[in-house]
């Protein structure tokens, strides 16, 4: 059993998520049905990963009763605007085949665009027509959810962003976490690079885990909802096993001390990532 993380709204949210970026179309109903089997009950997705489909497939395949799975679907760049998301979350919702998602965001804010106020009074709507639980964003900088929240009338559940040893994004934490926001982190292992770090082996090695599960630890302590990423099954499984230890205060310190200040993704601030056009 996954403990959740209560949003602002009330919907539990599974804290440790199963991230599907990069998965391809083919093989994406395959690895979420496995990601069931060991034990996820919270799927990570987006318009731009062009893999919808497959994890509804693997839903419906999965037997499992349709509220003790949490989904998440984002919005592509491209769509941002009133009329075209809701059509675009009509389209991501048929390729899902759910009546409802649990959670959708906002990709990116892509802030050339313009359009990402415009873009969250649709995602009001959707709410309060019930086609989802729960709205939020991803990739907003304090800048951004400064100017979303000057006109928001349902402050977002989430800011999915990067986080991890390394690139702590301690600003967009905290001004996320002062307006209500819960944070959910990708790349939460740094794509894996964090995992090399001495400090965090020797954690490991004190407590019998393996270095991942202290990274994800590291989060889920600070009441961060994690979606790591891996293509191994065993990793896959031990990355939701993080529930028999803790970190002590000192060893979270030592872990905060591997700040670099380095992103490892896209710039919020001027990123077209070409993949979420
Ligand atoms: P692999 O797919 O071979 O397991 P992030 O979630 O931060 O994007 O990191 C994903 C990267 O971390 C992938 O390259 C993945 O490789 C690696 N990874 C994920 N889980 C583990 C683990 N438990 N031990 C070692 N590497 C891992």
């Amino acid at each position: 059993q996954i403990p959740s993380i209560t949003l602002n709204n009330g919907v539990a949210i599974p804290q440790v998520g199963f991230g599907t970026f990069l998965v391809a179309e083919e093989d994406t109903q395959r690895v979420v049905e496995s990601a069931f089997e060991a034990g996820y009950r919270h799927i990570d997705t987006a318009a731009g990963y062009y893999n919808e489909a497959g994890v509804g497939a693997a839903i419906k395949a999965s037997g499992l009763a349709r509220e003790d799975v949490f989904v998440t679907t984002k919005l592509r760049n491209g769509d941002q605007g009133y009329e075209s998301t809701l059509a675009a979350f009509e389209a991501s919702r048929a390729a899902l085949d759910l009546d409802v998602v649990d959670l959708y965001l906002i990709h990116w804010p892509s802030p050339a665009r313009g359009l990402y106020v415009e873009t969250w009074r649709a995602f009001e709507k959707l709410l309060a027509d019930g086609a989802v639980r729960a709205i939020g964003v991803s990739n907003f900088l304090p800048e951004h959810l400064t100017t979303l929240l000057e006109s928001a009338e349902v402050v977002p559940a989430v800011n999915q962003i990067e986080v991890h040893p390394t690139f702590q994004h301690a600003a967009t934490v905290a001004a996320s976490r002062a307006a209500g926001l819960a944070i959910e982190a990708y790349s939460p292992l740094g794509r894996g690079a964090d995992l090399e770090s001495d400090v965090v082996a020797a954690i490991a090695a004190a407590h019998g885990a393996t270095t991942a599960q202290v990274v994800l630890r590291w989060h889920l302590q600070q009441g961060t909802i994690v979606i790591p990423k891996s293509n191994n099954p065993e990793r896959i499984a031990a990355n939701l096993d993080l529930f028999g230890f803790e970190l002590s205060a000192a060893e979270v310190a030592l872990i905060d001390g591997l700040e670099s200040g380095k992103s490892l993704g896209s710039d919020p601030a001027t990123a077209e990532f070409s993949q979420f056009r």
